[in-house]
């Protein structure tokens, strides 16, 4: 059952998705090179629980962290262990926060220091490919139609669109449905309600889309150890398209 949004849930959501977007605000401007992934991951704590919030991915599934730290090869679900950032490093953080009994999703990856053109070009692919794929939200077009522009964007530039994690329905709880591939056909799936809120999260690879799990059983890899980013926002349907939760 995919859940519909009374517009006081969604007022809700988007009071949890500011507090979330002023988070991934504020630490991407201290992720630095030395910076410690466990120390932005408890400044991440500090900020969402002052800010009236709870951290959704704290004890979620036995999650041990109120942020996911991906760096280069890792795709998501990144530990933020006591490794520090590398001048050169792309660095993909992913957050949630639960207010007032509703989740909100989004994530983010930034450079560190100085970069290469590849990546700047993987990091600027990624983006482009949530926002194409938030962009021709409205109501009664098909999911497939979403996965459709992302994978596009994605593929058209030479990536590779992992195929194996979805974005998601969220709400009440942080995965609701319905799964959201970053790939699909147009005119296949259910089709947008006016009301429905929605992760939306492509995870783009420079080389193959293929992932492998690490020692650690949550940070996961590109198989062929190439470079990976990840957008999302947490997106209502309203009655004209879409509005950007955490914003
Ligand atoms: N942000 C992830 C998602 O979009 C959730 C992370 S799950 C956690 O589904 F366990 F790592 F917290
Ligand atoms: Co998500």
């Amino acid at each position: 059952m995919i859940s519909i949004k009374t517009s006081n849930e969604i007022k809700t959501m988007r009071r949890g998705g500011r507090i979330l977007a002023v988070t991934l605000k504020e630490l991407s401007n201290i992720a630095k090179p030395g910076m410690k992934l466990s120390k932005i991951d408890k400044i991440a704590h500090d900020l969402i629980t002052k800010s009236g919030g709870q951290p959704s991915f704290l004890n979620y599934n036995g999650y041990p962290g109120s942020m996911c730290a991906s760096i280069n090869d890792e795709v998501v679900h990144g530990l933020p262990r006591e490794t520090k950032l590398r001048d050169g490093d792309i660095f993909s953080i992913d957050c949630g926060v639960y207010f007032e009994g509703y989740h909100t999703d989004s994530a983010i990856t930034i450079p560190i220091g100085k970069i290469g053109k590849d990546a700047i070009n993987l990091i600027s692919i990624t983006r482009n490919a949530l926002y194409k794929g938030i962009d021709i939200i409205r109501p009664g077009i098909y999911l497939g139609d979403v996965s459709a522009a992302i994978q596009r964007e994605v593929e058209s530039a030479g990536m590779g669109v992992v195929k194996d994690l979805v974005g998601h329905g969220i709400g009440k709880e942080l995965h609701e449905e319905p799964q959201i591939p970053n790939f699909g056909k147009r005119g296949t799936g259910i089709i947008l309600r006016e009301g429905m809120t929605l992760a939306i999260e492509p995870m783009v690879t420079l080389g193959r889309p293929e992932i492998k799990v690490g020692k650690d059983n949550w940070t996961i890899f590109t198989v062929d150890g190439s470079l990976s980013a990840h957008f999302e926002h947490t997106i209502c349907v309203t009655k004209e398209g879409s509005e950007i939760l955490t914003k």
